[in-house]
This record gives structure tokens, C-alpha cells and sequence, in this order.
């Protein structure tokens, strides 16, 4: 089992480079099985997912390779496999995105259905309305989601669910749509930069897509794409929670390699806690010198709060005057934080869909879980802020969204050591070789 041991420090300073995004990557990854000719992907983070990622598209018969630590090459050398890998498919929600770009350009995907989790129930029945209205016929046998279809044909598909716009029901949609026949428009798409980011991939390779990044987008479908050069834009989940680790700390941290306009929403309940931030083009300071004050956070849909900044924001409410509401409209069973959290010595508790954090709370180190990946960073978050020394178990779950996350944390002057069997995370046995060989 391996577990970060947290030393609750003093106030953490230090200039940390940001990655580019774990979710715009993973379905720009699978969008290359459209593509005829190689692509060459810029500032791919070395991470347990996107490396699982690239076994199933070598099962599917795409040449994946990482060039440098920072560049990963696809292109496919096969065509004839339609089949996501079982065991692969079901260990990842974003397999998922395998299924637009295999139906659209072989004519059939066979994909686990993936499950739920700790964020609640993840249905995908948005991505199969969105297929289906192009043209697709999709079976549901065995836990399997078996899709075929001779050529998609474009559609007006309204995307949106009782939860609001789907990130990769989105993504599916409109990639299966570029090499439909004829115009698709995807109304209530969702918004995320992501979303735009896989388009200007898209774009680059051919396709015709225009309103990307609004809640309207708008598909010519063409007959082929190519391969190209597209730099992954910048994760602004973990700019959102490397800040956070200067706030919790009461420290300054400089975050190289931002997009600021992504953060808006972070950065403004950042703002109403008393955290300090000054943005220059790519690069943004971020600090704290006074106490963290409460404000209320309710996750949204893009451009509103992320989800996946909802535990590193609660993290830091547990320490902060007053108290919090927490409510997370995307997920809102994602608390399994909560309990963790308290074993530190936070006081929260659980009001129907919210969760009311009281502050401050002395926090106290103590051996904790992550549930999952952004539960497990809002730990470390609350680790750094604790008395002693805190363990956080099951990290793999972490590494599957940041890389090297005890090296870059000692960066800023974290006391942090990776405990247990394996000295490296899942999928950065590649990046250790390749650094080994430089
Ligand atoms: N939903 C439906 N039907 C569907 C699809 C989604 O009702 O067919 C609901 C979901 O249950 C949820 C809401 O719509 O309530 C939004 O889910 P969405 O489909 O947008 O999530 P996703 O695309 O599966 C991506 C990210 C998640 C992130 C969410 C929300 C990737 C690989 N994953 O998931 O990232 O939380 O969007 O922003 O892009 C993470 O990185 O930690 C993570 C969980």
C-alpha cells in the first residue's frame, strides 16, 4: 500500500511549473484514432491515467510513444481492432472516449460500460443519446456498450441532463460528429476549456468545428483528418490546487505555465477566503499573510466552480473563520472526504446535499484514506496545515492526476515522502527510464 506522509509545515515558498491537463489530454489521446498520419502531443503529464490510456489505444492498434517526458506521439499503424480492452476500460471513467472516434472511423466500438464511484453515479446515457441521434445503433449486452454504425450522419443533439452539460458525452459527440456526413450542432454543450482544446486539436487535424468552449458547437463533418503538433493546454485543476497548498500554508508560491481566465471561479472564492493572486500572462503569485476567512462554494458546471477543486477548497474552509457551506452540483455525492477530514480534527457534517464546514479547526495529523483523486490532494492540503504528521493511504488514487506529486510539493518545502512498496507512482516507470537515459 502506498501512502504519503504529510510533516504539517510552516509556510511552503517556491516557483512550481503546472502541466498540461490530465482531461484535455485523455480524450484528445483517443481522438487520434481518427486520424490517418502521426500527432504529436505537447506537454502530456506523466500520469498513472493518461499512461493507461496508451495501453488501450495500443490495443487498439495506435503506435503511442513518449518522446521526451513532456511529449507523447500517436499514430495508428492498425485499424482492425474495435475492442477496448475489459480489464483497461473499466479501471478508467475516460475510456469512455474511446467510443465516438472507434464507431466513427471503424464503423464499431466495443467498450465496458464504466462504473460508478466514489463521485456517485456516473451515468453515460447523455454519450449513447448523442451517438445514437447521429445515426448509431448501440446495444448494451453484457456490460459491454456495443456500437456500430456504416457512417454516422450529422444531427441537432441537445446534451444536456438533469446534472447540466456532460464533459465527455460532449467530447464523444463531437468527435464522432467530425467525420459524420453532413452538419452537427450539439446544443448545451458543456463549456469547459477542455472541451475548446479538443476541438483546436481536432481543427488542426482537419475537422470543421466552430462555437467550442460555448454552450453551442457546430460540426461540418469532413471525409478524413490528419495527424499534427497541439501543445495540451494547462491543467488549471492543478494550478487551482498548488495554490491552494500556498493559501492552506499561509506561504507564496509562484505557478508557472497558467491560464488564468480558466480560474476565474477559483480564484474567486479563493479571493473571498483572503488569499492574495497576481496574474502576469502565463504566470500567477499566490499567497496568503492573513487568517482564511469562510465563504459558501457551490461546484457548477464551466464557467462556475469545478467540481474537481470542491475537497482542496474544503480543505481549506476547515481551517478558515466561520462556517462554510459546501455544495457540489456536478457531483453531489462527492464527500467522502468528509469523514477523512474529520479524523484530522476538522468539524464538518453532512446536511442533505451539503456539507457545513466549521472553522478553524486545530488539525492534527493523523493515518486518513483518499477515496478518490481530488479527495485524496484535498488530504495532502490538509496534511500540510496539521500538527504532526499525517499518512495519507491509497495514493495511487492521487497519482492519477499529479505527477511526481512529492517531488514537486518538496520543491515549495513540503516535508513529504512517498512510503511503501513501489518508490515510484503507476506510470511513471516510463518517465523514470527516460530520465535514467538523459
Ligand atoms: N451525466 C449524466 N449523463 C451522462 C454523463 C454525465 O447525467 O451521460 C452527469 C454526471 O452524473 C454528472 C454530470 O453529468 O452529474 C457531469 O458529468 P460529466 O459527464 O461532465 O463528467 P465526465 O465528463 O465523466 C469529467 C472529468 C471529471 C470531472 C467532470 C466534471 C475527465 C476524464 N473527467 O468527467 O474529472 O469531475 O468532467 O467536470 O475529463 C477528475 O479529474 O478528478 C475528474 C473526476
Amino acid at each position: 500500500m502506498v501512502r504519503l506522509a504529510v510533516v504539517g509545515s510552516s509556510p511552503l515558498h517556491g516557483t512550481i511549473r503546472i502541466n498540461g491537463a490530465k482531461n484535455a489530454c485523455l480524450p484528445i489521446m483517443a481522438a487520434s484514432i481518427m486520424t490517418e498520419g502521426r500527432s504529436v502531443l505537447m506537454d502530456v503529464p506523466c500520469l498513472a491515467d493518461v499512461h493507461a490510456m496508451g495501453d488501450i489505444l495500443r490495443a487498439l492498434g495506435v503506435s503511442v510513444q513518449r518522446l521526451t517526458d513532456k511529449r507523447l506521439s500517436l499514430e495508428v499503424t492498425g485499424d482492425d481492432q474495435c475492442a477496448c480492452p475489459h480489464d483497461k476500460g473499466i479501471a478508467m471513467r475516460a475510456s469512455i472516449c474511446v467510443l465516438g472516434p472507434l464507431l466513427a472511423r471503424r464503423g464499431e466500438a466495443l467498450v465496458p460500460i464504466p462504473g460508478g464511484c466514489v463521485l456517485g453515479d456516473r451515468p453515460i446515457d447523455l454519450h449513447l443519446k448523442g451517438l445514437k441521434a447521429l445515426g448509431a445503433t448501440i446495444r448494451k449486452e453484457n456490460g459491454l456498450i456495443h456500437a456500430f454504425a456504416e457512417r454516422l450522419r450529422g444531427a441537432t443533439i441537445y446534451l444536456g441532463g438533469p446534472r447540466g452539460s456532460t464533459c465527455l458525452g460532449t467530447a464523444n459527440v463531437m468527435m464522432a460528429a467530425t467525420l459524420a456526413e453532413g452538419t452537427t450542432v450539439i446544443e448545451h454543450a458543456a463549456c469547459e476549456p477542455e472541451i475548446k482544446d479538443l476541438a483546436a486539436y481536432l481543427n488542426a487535424c482537419g475537422a470543421r468545428i466552430s462555437g467550442a468552449g460555448t454552450s453551442t458547437v457546430t460540426i461540418e463533418g469532413v471525409e478524413r483528418l490528419t495527424g499534427c503538433t497541439h501543445t495540451v493546454i494547462p491543467d488549471r485543476i492543478e494550478a487551482g490546487t498548488f495554490a491552494a497548498v500556498a493559501a492552506i500554508t499561509g506561504g507564496e508560491i509562484v505557478l508557472e505555465n497558467v491560464c488564468p481566465s480558466h480560474m476565474a471561479a477559483t480564484l474567486d472564492v479563493m479571493d473571498r477566503m483572503g488569499v492574495g493572486f497576481e496574474a502576469q500572462g502565463t504566470t500567477m503569485r499566490v499567497w496568503r499573510d492573513g487568517p482564511l476567512r469562510a465563504t459558501d462554494v457551490n461546484a457548477l458546471p464551466y464557467p462556475g466552480l469545478p467540481t474537481d477543486m470542491q475537497p482542496q477548497l474544503m480543505a481549506m474552509l476547515t481551517v478558515a473563520e466561520g462556517v462554510s457551506l459546501v455544495t457540489d452540483m456536478v457531483y453531489p455525492e462527492r464527500f467522502a472526504q468528509v469523514a477523512e477530514f474529520n479524523r484530522l480534527g476538522a468539524d464538518i457534517t453532512r446536511e442533505g446535499p451539503r456539507a457545513v464546514v466549521r472553522g478553524p479547526a486545530r488539525l492534527t495529523g493523523a493515518p486518513v484514506r483518499a477515496h478518490d483523486l481530488r479527495g485524496g490532494a484535498g488530504l495532502i492540503l490538509a496534511g500540510l496545515a496539521a500538527e504532526g504528521i499525517t499518512e495519507v493511504e491509497d495514493l495511487w488514487h492521487v497519482d492519477r492526476g499529479y505527477e511526481w506529486i512529492e517531488e514537486r510539493l518538496r520543491a515549495v518545502g513540503a516535508g513529504v515522502a512517498r512510503v511503501g512498496s513501489t518508490p515510484v507512482a503507476p506510470g511513471q516507470t516510463e518517465l523514470f527510464r527516460l530520465r535514467a537515459a538523459s
